[in-house]
């Protein structure tokens, strides 16, 4: 069987990757903690509850299923709580990677996809952000990232493990069918903050900084679907399997929005008003992250078929409206 472990399985991109996955012909085996995922997300494959710290858990998941693959989702990933508190991020992030890894070698699988970020670019300036750029992390989410890519490089000369990096900007919307979607506790990401602002499950949504040096003075991101990026990583898959080496693409459309367009969008798609106040800057925010490369495009062959602003608000609010969560 094709067996994919899929660590973070149980979370937002991981419940979307094991759903792509499973339509794709791959059997896609969660390992997951719960701390920040959902039991009732596994709909796709088998579930191993799990911790990346626990080891001796990783080498039993290995050897009941004898993975062809493992995608690697399972992270903190919070940019304002890794400033808070860097070292559960240097713990989770990168102990649980260092022991993922090893267990994945020691297993004799040498095909590896990993979840990493923009973040570990940092701030460039009017610098094209592909996959060549130096990588200068802002904040300790983006510093763990780059930490496993670097771990990942010397596995790779070492013990010829393949891996497909994958860098994305702000993955957003929901599988268009509603079997999953996105749901974080606490959420800290802009759309399903505002979508709860706009009917009432929590207070205003807050900008976080109107004196950045962009056009209307907030923060620029370059958003994509979530459908759209786990194509990209079964692509990625396919790849490995194919027998090519190891190599890093950016996920993201080139397109950036600010957050003052992204609130203008969504008060157009729901037809509501988005009740929101102006505040600070969020320590750790880099003024602007678009992708500057279609490498993904080329390479994979990878076409985004819904990460346009409208459609990704759409697909978010049409999870949101199925009170999936609301217990
Ligand atoms: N924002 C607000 N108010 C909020 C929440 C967010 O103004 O209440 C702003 C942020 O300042 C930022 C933008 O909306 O400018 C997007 O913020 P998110 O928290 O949704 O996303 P981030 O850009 O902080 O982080 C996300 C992922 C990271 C990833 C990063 C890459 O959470 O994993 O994108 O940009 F690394």
């Amino acid at each position: 069987m094709n067996h994919v472990i899929v660590t973070g399985g149980a979370g937002y991109i991981g419940s979307h990757a094991c759903k792509a996955l499973a339509q794709a012909g791959f059997v896609p085996v969660t390992f997951d903690n719960l701390v920040t995922g959902w039991e009732d997300a596994v709909k796709f494959g088998p579930f191993e509850k799990g911790d990346l710290l626990d080891r001796a858990r990783l080498d039993e998941v290995f050897s009941a299923y004898e993975p062809v693959a493992v995608m690697h989702f399972a992270a903190l990933s919070q940019v304002g709580e890794s400033m808070k508190a860097p070292g559960k991020y240097w713990l989770n992030n990168v102990q649980g990677s260092l022991n993922l890894i090893e267990a994945t070698v020691e297993a004799g699988v040498r095909n590896f996809v990993f979840s990493s970020t923009c973040a570990t670019y940092g701030d460039h300036d009017n610098v094209t952000l592909d996959e060549s750029v130096e990588q200068l992390p802002i904040n300790a989410y983006g510093a763990s990232k780059r930490a496993i890519e670097d771990m990942l490089r010397d596995f790779d000369a070492a013990y010829g493990l393949h891996s497909v990096i994958f860098r994305y900007f702000n993955v957003a919307g929901a599988d268009p069918e509603a079997e999953v979607g996105e749901f974080h506790q606490p959420e800290t990401h802009l759309i399903p903050l505002m979508l709860d602002a706009i009917d009432g499950k929590r207070d205003a949504l807050t900008i976080f900084g109107t004196d950045y040096d962009t056009p209307d003075g907030t923060c620029i991101r370059d958003y994509v679907h979530v459908c759209d990026l786990v194509d990209a990583h079964v692509l990625g898959l396919k790849r490995l399997l194919d027998g090519h080496g190891s190599r890093v693409f950016n996920l993201g459309t080139g397109t950036g929005f600010s957050v003052r367009e992204v609130i203008d969008q969504s008060r157009a798609v729901t037809n509501r008003a988005v009740p929101y106040n102006e505040g600070p800057r969020r320590a750790g925010d880099c003024t602007k992250l678009v992708s500057g490369s279609t490498r993904a495009e080329k390479e994979l062959g990878w076409e985004p078929k819904r990460s346009k602003m409208d459609l990704m608000i759409a697909d978010a609010w049409r999870w949101h409206q199925t009170g999936h969560y609301d217990k």
